[in-house]
C-alpha cells in the first residue's frame, strides 16, 4: 500500500477510534433536536462501562428555545424502573454549553460518566435528559450500556 494511503486510513481509524457516535432513541426533546451522541470510550456497542472508569458523554444538539439555564437529570433504567444516577456537575452550563442558550444554535454538551464500583454489573439503559429554564427538555436520550467488573 502506498504510504500516504496508509496514513490516511490510520488518521480515518483514530479518529474514529477517540468518539464513537452512539445509537440513541430519543426520548422526547420538547425543545430542541439532537444531532449527535458520542460517547469515549466505547468500542463496541452497547457501550461496556467499567466499574471504577469515567466516560465522556457528549450530546449535540440544536436548541430551539432561549434559555438562562440548562440542568441535566441521569436516570438508569433497570427493568423498566427509572433510579436516579449522580453525576458530578449537573449544571449544563459548565458542561461546554455557553449560557444563556439562544434558539435556533448548535450546542455540544459533554460531561463524565463515572461508573462506581459499588454498582452492580448490570445491563441498564442510560437516560439523560438536560432541562431548560421551564424544566422542559433541551434534549432527552436514551441508550443501552453494559456495567462490567
Ligand atoms: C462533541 O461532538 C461534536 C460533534 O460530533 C464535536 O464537534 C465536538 O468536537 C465534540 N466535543 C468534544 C469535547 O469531544
Amino acid at each position: 500500500m502506498d504510504c500516504r494511503v496508509m496514513c490516511v486510513v490510520l488518521l480515518s481509524f483514530l479518529v474514529c477510534a477517540y468518539a464513537e457516535h452512539v445509537k440513541y432513541v430519543d426520548c422526547g426533546s420538547q425543545e430542541g433536536k439532537v444531532l449527535d451522541v458520542d460517547i469515549h470510550p466505547c468500542p463496541q456497542q452497547p457501550c461496556q462501562l467499567h466499574k471504577g472508569q469515567s466516560y465522556t458523554v457528549n450530546v449535540t444538539f440544536r436548541s430551539d428555545v432561549g434559555s438562562q439555564t440548562s440542568k441535566a437529570v441521569v436516570h438508569g433504567v433497570i427493568a423498566g424502573v427509572p433510579i436516579p444516577f449522580p453525576i458530578p456537575i449537573e449544571d449544563g452550563c459548565k458542561c461546554g454549553i455557553q449560557c444563556p442558550i439562544q434558539e435556533n444554535k448548535v450546542y455540544s454538551y459533554v460531561n463524565q460518566l463515572p461508573v462506581k464500583n459499588e454498582y452492580p454489573a448490570f445491563k441498564l439503559v442510560v437516560e439523560w435528559e438536560l432541562r431548560d429554564d421551564l424544566s422542559k427538555d433541551l434534549f432527552c436520550i436514551k441508550f443501552p450500556v453494559q456495567i462490567v467488573n
